[in-house]
């Protein structure tokens, strides 16, 4: 792995919710003057208890949400303030993957992995190309046009992960994928999304209460009062690549 500049930096990040509870205006502070950096081709779980702050982190990052102080670099660059040129760059640079598959009812698999390609203009024909390839990928070869609820939850979170490779970002962010799914239909759902990430080499940071999914990752973070704090840094890079193969 390259030891050159970060592919993500977050540097005090700052976010605090303001919402009205009756006729007080309430603010909750959620992250403050939080510190990451993400290497390229690198994997980081972040851990924490519900309510923490990891979803906030990853909207931050993913430039679904601004922070109210700090700055977050991808490949060097902020991220777009304009919502249109934020909505581009998340397209090209960013791949999603929920805990809740998200994905559209009235769509196949196949259609909801093209969507994005279609969307940035790409041809229809090669878009859906595309996401066949990326649906035989995640071993859905034979489910391409099956619609969301013909699918189980562990094939609709695959489906999910091919629709988050299928631009090929360099940075992929999963917000709890297995939260919704017992643990065996989990353990193949992120033997195919760690599988990719061996592969193709996106890095990946992944929000999540799970110690099954932590282990899978090269470095473990727990959010703490607003911050990151880290749980394990492997010793040795061996230990590291044997982590992210599931390798205990
Ligand atoms: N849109 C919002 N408005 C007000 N409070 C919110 C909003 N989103 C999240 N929160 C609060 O912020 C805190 C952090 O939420 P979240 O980032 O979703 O935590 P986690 O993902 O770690 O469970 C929680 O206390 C939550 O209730
Ligand atoms: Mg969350």
């Amino acid at each position: 792995m390259s030891r050159g500049t970060p592919l993500l930096v977050c540097r005090g990040l700052a976010r605090a919710y303001r919402r009205r509870g009756g006729r007080l205006e309430e603010t909750i502070p959620v992250l403050s003057g939080l510190d990451l950096e993400v290497a390229s081709g690198e994997s980081v779980a972040i851990q924490g208890e519900s309510g923490i702050g990891k979803t906030t982190l990853l909207n931050l990052v993913g430039g679904l949400d601004r922070p109210d102080a700090g700055e977050i670099l991808v490949d060097g660059r902020p991220i777009p303030d304009d919502p249109d040129r934020r909505a581009e760059w998340r397209r090209r640079h960013v791949g999603f993957i929920f805990q809740f598959h998200g994905l559209l009812g009235e769509l196949t698999a196949e259609e909801n992995v093209a969507l994005a390609r279609i969307v940035a203009g790409d041809p229809r024909d090669v878009a859906l190309a595309e996401a066949r390839r990326w649906l035989d990928q995640v071993g859905l070869g034979r489910r391409i046009d099956h619609y969301p609820d013909e699918l189980s939850g562990g094939e609709q979170q695959r489906v999910a992960i091919a629709r988050a490779l299928a631009r090929t970002p360099r940075l992929v962010l999963a917000d709890e994928p297995t939260g919704n799914l017992d643990p065996r239909t989990g353990d193949r759902v992120l033997d195919v999304l760690f599988g990719l990430q061996q592969e193709t080499g996106f890095a990946l940071v992944v929000a999540s209460h799970s110690e099954r999914l932590a282990r899978r990752c090269r470095r473990i973070l727990v959010v703490e009062e607003g911050r990151l704090r880290p749980v394990r840094t492997p010793d040795a890079d061996g230990a590291a690549a044997g982590a992210d193969k599931g390798i205990p």
